[in-house]
């Protein structure tokens, strides 16, 4: 089965069977990663370029390395260091691209929408790495194969998704990608950084973190964005801290299998203390592989699936 639309803009326009699609394929694509030579040769022949318009350690690193793994040419552009910074538009760019032969453009932009503008203008498959407060739908389908590898199941898991949820690309697809696969989603945070249409997403809000933890299967603990706050969502970090973190003695009262989630960067002086951030509940590095392995299966998808071999 092949992926429905050209580019993959978010989770929203994909159905659950073609999600499962990508996480069963990510399956195999992991047991690459374990071997001792990791490429094989699935995307032999394709060109596939990373276009990041801002900072990214996690996400580019991880497409780079599937498509190399997977045997595709690779080429990396940054705004800063491309005629972006001499004042093209993101289209044209785009169609420098294209006419070099591209095959996939992997886009993260500070703007929602761009990824959408990008496809509509080139003849590349654009694959959305995070697009200002929108989407940012690969991180959730590597949340979601990690909590189905370590869970075994998603459907009818309590999945609580904790903090800065205004301004979280991660939570938005997270919330269609788990209510999607049939998880029981919560949202919690402060109600100055709680968007209103999270309910209508699916996902039930809490203001109390307690009460949010309460019998959860998973927490994804979120970053607080510091650098897309506007002044006054709260009085102050270590309120913040105080009434949102994830901490150690939260994690003691919680189930005793809770999963902790984190997309990273980790603040782990705010959102999340190092003893829980390293603790075997946390599976912030496993997320990081899973990232490589969710990449590679989505890359080879939008590919053909290894039709042209
Ligand atoms: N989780 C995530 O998107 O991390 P990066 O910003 O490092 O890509």
């Amino acid at each position: 089965m092949a992926l429905p639309t050209k580019d993959l803009i978010d989770l929203e326009f994909l159905t659950a069977e073609e999600i499962m699609e990508i996480l069963e394929t990510a399956k195999p694509m992991k047991d690459v990663l374990k071997r001792k030579i990791k490429t094989v040769p699935a995307l032999r022949g394709k060109t596939v370029a990373t276009l990041f318009y801002e900072n990214s350690t996690r996400t580019r690193l991880s497409f780079e390395l599937a498509a190399k793994y997977l045997s595709a040419g690779t080429c990396n552009i940054s705004s800063s260091a491309s005629s972006v910074a001499k004042g093209e538009s993101l289209q044209d760019t785009g169609r420098t691209l294209d006419a070099m032969g591209t095959d996939i453009i992997i886009i993260r932009h500070n703007m929602s929408g761009a990824p959408k503008l990008l496809g509509e203008a080139v003849n590349a498959r654009v694959i959305n790495a995070g697009d200002g407060t929108h989407a940012h739908p690969t991180q959730a389908l590597l949340d979601l194969f990690t909590i189905l590898e370590r869970k075994g199941q998603i459907k009818g898991l309590t999945v609580t998704i904790l903090g800065d949820i205004l301004h979280s690309r991660v939570a938005r697809s997270n919330i269609w990608g788990l209510t999607k696969l049939g998880a029981h989603v919560r949202v919690c945070g402060p109600p100055t950084l709680m968007p209103t249409e999270v309910e209508q997403m699916g996902a039930k809000v809490y203001y109390d973190i307690d009460e949010a933890l309460e019998g959860a299967d998973v927490v994804n603990v979120l970053r607080i964005q510091l650098e897309r706050q506007q002044k006054g969502l709260f009085p102050s970090i270590e309120e913040y801290a105080k009434c949102y973190a994830m901490t150690e003695e939260r994690l003691k009262r919680a189930k005793s299998d809770l999963l902790v989630l984190h997309p990273g960067p980790m603040n782990r002086t705010i959102e999340i203390p190092t003893a829980v951030a390293d603790s075997a509940q946390c599976t912030v590095e496993e997320q990081v592989t899973n990232g490589v392995a969710c990449r590679m299966a989505l890359l080879y998808l939008m590919s053909g699936g290894g039709q042209d071999e």
